[in-house]
């Protein structure tokens, strides 16, 4: 019986020491082309930055969060970013909301819809050296972008800004 036992639960064992290896190959192959940026541990809970509003194509509401030392040196007006500082912009569709509206006198109310991208700026002077100091990196339902015309968009128009700002657009909102 104790074999029998034995020979179904080996390879639970095989399995238990083998995932964590399957997850963090997996874990490692979505990251962004060019830069190899993922997406970052806990980043939904890191604290708000700024919000933004596109319209046109995008049509989007944006939130942008930093990590510690992102929002630490937003705050302290700190440029050039410290290498580890890591910028998260949350997109989402930009839509009326009739439910709101329906307690206001008029139409006015506009909210968050689907989630459409989250985009990542991470700061390594030495790794990204070639692109300002910024890696970039696209994602959809959690999945990293492989468009590498895509990526090399971000750079392409962060650098339009002049170095004092170090390639960043946003501003701390108090
Ligand atoms: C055509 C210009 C343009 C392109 C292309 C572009 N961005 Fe931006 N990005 C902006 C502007 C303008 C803002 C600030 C306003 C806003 O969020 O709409 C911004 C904001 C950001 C922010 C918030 C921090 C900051 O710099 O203000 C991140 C993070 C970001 N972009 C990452 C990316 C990534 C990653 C890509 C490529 C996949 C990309 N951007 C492509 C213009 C661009």
């Amino acid at each position: 019986m104790r074999k029998y036992i034995a020979k179904w639960t080996r390879p639970l064992g095989v399995a238990a020491i083998c995932l964590p290896f399957v997850v963090a190959v997996a874990a490692a192959d979505n990251a962004s082309p060019i830069y190899g940026v993922s997406l970052p541990d806990g980043y939904r809970d890191w604290r708000v930055i700024t919000v933004a509003h596109e319209a046109g194509k995008n049509n989007d509401i944006r939130a942008i969060l930093g990590n510690d030392i992102a929002v630490k040196a937003f705050r302290e007006g700190t440029r050039p970013f410290p290498d580890g500082s890591v910028i998260a912009r949350l997109a989402y569709v930009y839509k009326s909301s009739p439910e709101n509206d329906a307690v206001f006198p008029a139409p006015q109310s506009f909210v968050a819809g689907d989630p459409t991208n989250v985009q990542i700026s991470v700061k390594d002077s030495k790794k990204y050296a070639d692109t300002g100091g910024w890696g970039y990196g696209q994602f959809e339902n959690g999945i990293a972008n492989q468009s590498e015309p895509l990526l090399k968009s971000c750079f392409a128009c962060h650098t339009k800004l002049d170095r004092s700002k170090d390639f960043v657009f946003s501003h701390y909102s108090p």
